[in-house]
Formats: structure tokens, sequence, C-alpha cells
């Protein structure tokens, strides 16, 4: 294991704090990721994501706060845990005017992977993208072109690897199978920490931390994030939701108002409040109300909520 002490954690670090520009932009943030899981990062543009990812892996010097990412010190041997990351950016970094094949046979070299041709060979099965060899990196659909970047982080064979919003801008097919992908690297014990704004993406991961301004809201499995944010959801459906709405927003024990489709959730932590304020629309003519978990975009709402008046 090249000198790394092989234990069930990936990421395990302290008190991570950022400043940018004299704005405080990652809060004295923990986490820890265990080997071979997805852990998802959401939250709000400009809150801290990229910035906390880069971190993690020794690719930003924290201004305070410790830890190790793959056994290693995340302050000190940065150089090494580059080695066993696979990093793939907001925008894919792709060679746009070299092939796919050449892409694939540069990143190998590049690393130093034995064999690149063959290696670059299987990869482009495995992305199934035979056929496509030749064709330039700039002229694939944006679905291609994630798998492709996808394959050439995952072709030297990292130990980690690090999504930044893979699938912004991507067809909901060619999401699907990217997640397939992710869940499979994962299997064979590869670390993924991935960034999105996709509920559904959220609910693929085996667990998720939401970050708001620079402070880590909430943690664990998803079940967890949404048991922890003792939030009480009622969705109601009926006539004239767009009205209602606009009546029960900022009222006491309502944090959150979201129409749904042809639903309106209505939230709030004190469920007193919010059954005092609802009692005189429960019983309305053409309305229904129904007690309901609440969703995770939900939770991850009012969390944004209340953090904006927190923070910002
Ligand atoms: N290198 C940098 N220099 C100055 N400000 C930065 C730098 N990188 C990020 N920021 C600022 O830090 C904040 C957090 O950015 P980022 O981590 O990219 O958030 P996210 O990925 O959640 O959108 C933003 O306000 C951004 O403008
Ligand atoms: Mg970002």
């Amino acid at each position: 294991m090249n000198g790394a002490p092989s234990n069930a954690i990936a990421i395990d670090v302290k008190g991570l704090t950022k400043t940018f520009g004299g704005r405080e932009v990652v809060h004295d943030l923990s986490m820890q990721v265990k080997r071979g899981s997805i852990y998802g990062f959401l939250g709000p543009n400009g809150s801290g994501k990229t910035t906390t990812i880069r971190m993690l892996c020794g690719l930003l010097t924290p201004d305070s706060g410790e830890g190790t990412c793959l056994g290693y010190d995340i302050r000190r041997d940065a150089e090494k845990i580059k080695l066993k990351v696979g990093y793939m950016t907001q925008r894919f970094s792709l060679y746009q005017d070299l092939s796919v094949r050449e892409n694939l046979e540069f990143v190998a070299r590049l690393y130093g992977v034995p064999n690149a041709r063959t290696a670059a060979r299987d990869m482009i099965k495995r992305l199934g993208l035979s056929g496509r060899e030749e064709q330039l990196a700039g002229e694939l659909s944006g679905g291609w072109k994630q798998r492709l970047a996808l394959g050439a982080c995952t072709l030297p064979n990292p130990e980690l690897l690090l999504l930044d919003e893979p699938t912004a801008g991507v067809d909901p097919k060619a999401r699907r199978d990217f997640w397939n992908e992710i869940h499979a690297l994962a299997a064979d014990g590869l670390t993924v920490l991935v960034s999105t704004h996709y509920m559904d993406e959220a609910e693929r991961c085996h667990e998720i931390a939401y970050i708001a301004y620079g402070h880590l809201l909430a943690h664990g499995t998803v079940e967890q994030v949404i048991a922890h944010s003792a939030l009480t959801t009622f969705t109601v459906t009926g006539d004239d939701l767009q009205h209602l709405g606009e009546k029960l927003q900022g009222q006491p024990g309502v944090d959150m108002v979201a129409p749904f489709g042809t639903s309106l959730h209505v939230s709030g932590r004190d469920k007193a409040a919010l059954e005092a304020t609802i009692a005189p629309w429960r019983d309305r003519d053409g309305l229904k109300w129904q007690v309901s978990a609440p969703s995770l975009e939900d939770v991850f709402i009012e969390l944004m909520n209340r953090s904006k008046d927190n923070f910002q």
C-alpha cells in the first residue's frame, strides 16, 4: 500500500477554514468519509463546495485545521495524495483537439500507467466509446464528454475520485449511466466525493453533506439528514394553491412554502405552531392536507433559508 495505512476511513479532517481576500468561505469544517463510499456535497453556489473538495485532497492548503486523506497528511503529503486522486473539475478538462484515444493515451502516459495504449483501449471499451476512438473530444456531445472525462480520471487507477458537479448540463439518460458507473467504481473500492445540485443524485449517495455559506449544516445518510431536520411537512393538494401559499408564507410556524408540481409543501420545525397556523385552512372545501415525510429538497431549502438569516 505504498506506506499508506489501509484503514476504513478515506478522509478524516477537522476544523478546516479558508479565507479568500478577508472573507471566510469555509468555516470550521470537519468530516469523515468511509473508503469505498460515495459522498455527496450539496449546497447553493458559492458555498465553498469546490474549495472544500480542494482542501480535502491537499490541492489547497487550509488556513487552519488538519486531517488526512487516504492516510496522508493533507498539509504535508499533498504530493503523495495527488498521485492517488482522480479529479474531474467543473469544466471537464479534456484536450478538445485530441481524439478520444489520444486523450486517454496522453493521460495514461502522464501518470505512468503501464501499457498506455492497451489501458486506453480497455477504457474505451469500458466507457462504451468503441467506434468513436478517432473523434475529437471537442466534437463529442455533453454526455460523451463527461464519460470520457470520467474515463480519463479513473485511468491512472486512483483510490479517490473527486467529481465537481460532473453532471451539470448532461441529459437524464447520460446522468443515469454515469451514476451506474460511479456505483460500479465504488463497489470496486474507489471512494467518490461528488458535488451536485440534483436531488436524485443526492439520493444515490451513501452519505451526503449540506454546505451553505461555508458552514457544514447537515451530514449523514439521506434518512439521517431528513430525520435530523425535525421538519414537519404537510402536502396540500386542491384549488388555488398559489393563493394559499401566499397567505401562509411567513406565518408563525411556517418556515417554508414550496410548490411541487400540483401540490404545495408547507413545512416548519415547530410542529405545534405550524398546526395552529394551518388549522383554519385544514377543513376548507377543495383542499386536501396530508402529513408527509419531508423530501430531501424540503430539508435543503429550509437549511438554506435558515443559513441565509444566520450567515449572510
Ligand atoms: N481562488 C479564489 N480566490 C478568491 N475567492 C475564491 C477563490 N476560490 C473561490 N473563491 C470564492 O469562495 C467562495 C466559495 O467558492 P466555491 O468553493 O467555488 O463554492 P461552490 O463550489 O460551493 O460554488 C465563492 O464566493 C468564491 O467566489
Ligand atoms: Mg463549485
